[in-house]
C-alpha cells in the first residue's frame, strides 16, 4: 500500500472542542481514525500527525521530502505567514494536497486570504469540512 502522511498544524488537536460552530464536533483522534479508513478503502497505508511545534512539521516535511511520500497537509496558522513552510514545501518530491476545514478565503481576517502552500499544492480543498481530508485522500490515490 502507499505511504500518505497527514500533517496537521497548530490547534487542530483541539478540534472538537475548539470553534465548533467553525470547526465541527469530530475530534483530532476520531479525525485520524476516519483518515486510516477512507485510506485503507482507498489502497493508502495514512499516517496522521498533529503538532503545535512549527519545527516538528518542518522535520516532517523534510523526512516526506526524502522519502517521496505524498502528503496532506492542514498547516492551520502557518498558513498564512510561515516562509520557513513555504521552503519546506518548495521541496517535496511528492504530490501535496492542502486542506483547510473552513474556508479561510471567505473568513473575514485578512491574515487568513494569503497562503504559503497553495503556490507549491497540486490541490486546495477548503470549507469541506472534515471531509475534504476524504477529498484529499482521493485525489492522493487517483494521481498514484
Ligand atoms: C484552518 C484555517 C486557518 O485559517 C486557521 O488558522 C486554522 C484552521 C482550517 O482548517 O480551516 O487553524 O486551517
Amino acid at each position: 500500500m502507499s505511504k500518505v502522511l497527514v500533517l496537521n498544524g497548530p490547534n487542530l488537536g483541539r478540534l472538537g472542542r475548539r470553534q465548533p460552530d467553525i470547526y465541527g464536533h469530530t475530534t483530532h483522534a476520531e479525525l485520524a481514525e476516519l483518515c486510516r479508513q477512507w485510506g485503507a478503502e482507498l489502497g493508502l497505508d495514512v499516517e496522521v500527525r498533529q503538532t503545535n511545534h512549527e519545527g516538528e512539521l518542518l522535520d516532517w516535511l523534510n523526512e516526506a521530502a526524502d522519502a517521496a511520500v505524498p502528503i496532506v497537509l492542514n498547516a492551520a496558522a502557518w498558513t498564512h505567514y510561515s516562509w520557513a513552510i513555504f521552503d519546506a514545501c518548495a521541496q517535496l518530491t511528492a504530490p501535496l494536497v492542502e486542506v483547510h476545514i473552513s474556508d479561510p478565503s471567505q473568513r473575514p481576517e485578512e491574515f487568513r486570504h494569503t497562503s504559503v502552500v497553495t503556490p507549491h499544492a497540486a490541490q486546495v480543498i477548503a470549507g469541506q469540512g472534515i471531509d475534504g481530508y476524504r477529498q484529499a485522500l482521493e485525489a492522493l490515490a487517483a494521481a498514484d
